[in-house]
């Protein structure tokens, strides 16, 4: 099933325009949104899952028109907001109960094998008495994917899920996503580049309110072969480097000396030596030459 975006644009009330006449057409797997704060990752989300209204443009999933049919979106969508909100103090389980009676899975039976397979899935199956209210935030966001799994939806929308996650519960957080992916069309919105590399079959780079780049995570790095430099400098020289050349990231050696990496079609001075690209180079050529436009 694609889901597929045309001239989609909003302007809030305070004159933001956070979707600028977006086209995106996204296909079956997981699919990264990388952009950084501001961009309008989760305004256009919240459009797709039909909770707010763009002022123009085209959204259809299938043969499903969602912005004049929004209740049949919401049927075979699963959605997990930024920011989910205060968690009542009840048990896991008790809660899927709950939002799946909801969902209008009538049939206690029903619920209880639905509740039972995506509690496996989510790994919290374990902790499924423990009230919601204390989990940690990795388990909170994977019982958030574990609700809007009840309904089996077919376009699953996650809005930055990893912020604020340690690293275990980021890769525990991951991995659930990545099974849920195999099957299913997955909006996935995040600021950071490695979610994306590790995760996504196919991306899109966002800011301004616009798709700035959509490539794979491969095609994204290939294309840069051969383009990207590194050179080691001491830190009075990075203001230089900057004016002469585009300098994508600057870090810190142990000998406090920088390494800056730099994009540039051919050797840009003697000193400097060609380096496997990455997709954080990817992302900060496109953001870069978006500024500068
Ligand atoms: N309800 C709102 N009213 C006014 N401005 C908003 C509102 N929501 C978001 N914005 C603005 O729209 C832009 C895009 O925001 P958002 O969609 O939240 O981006 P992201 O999720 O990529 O951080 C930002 O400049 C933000 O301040
Ligand atoms: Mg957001």
């Amino acid at each position: 099933m694609k889901l597929k975006i045309q001239q989609l644009s909003k302007t809030y009330a305070n004159g933001v325009h956070a979707l600028d006449q977006l086209n995106l057409e996204i296909s079956t797997g997981m699919f990264g949104l990388l952009g950084p704060n501001g961009a309008g990752k989760s305004t256009l989300m919240r459009t797709i899952a039909t909770l707010q209204q763009p002022d123009s443009g085209e959204i259809s999933f299938g043969d499903i028109s969602v912005l004049k049919d929004p209740m049949a979106l919401r049927r075979v969508l699963g959605y997990l907001p930024q920011s989910f909100g205060v968690y009542p103090k009840m048990s896991a389980e008790k809660l899927l109960d709950y939002f799946a009676i909801l969902k209008g899975i009538d049939s206690k039976k029903d619920r209880n094998t639905v509740i039972g397979e995506v509690l496996e899935l989510t790994n919290l199956h374990e902790v499924r008495k423990k009230s919601v209210s204390g989990y940690s935030g990795g388990m909170k966001q994977r019982f958030g994917i574990a609700q809007l799994l009840l309904n089996n939806p077919r376009l699953i929308i996650v809005d930055e899920p990893t912020a604020g996650l340690d690293p275990a519960e980021r890769n525990r957080f991951l991995n659930v996503i990545r099974e849920v992916g195999a099957t299913n069309t997955v909006i996935f919105s995040t600021h950071i580049v490695d979610d994306v590399k590790e995760l996504c079959t196919d991306m899109a780079i966002m800011n301004g309110g616009r798709i700035l780049q959509q490539l794979t995570p491969t095609e994204a790095t290939d294309r840069l072969t051969n383009k990207i430099w590194v050179k080691k400098i001491s830190r009075t020289e990075l203001n230089a480097h900057e004016k002469l050349h585009t300098v994508l990231s600057s870090g810190f050696n142990a000998d406090n000396s920088l390494e800056i990496r730099v994009y540039a079609e051919q050797q840009p001075e003697e000193d400097f030596v060609n380096t496997a690209p990455n997709l954080e180079d990817a992302y900060f050529i496109a953001l870069k030459s978006d500024s500068t436009s």
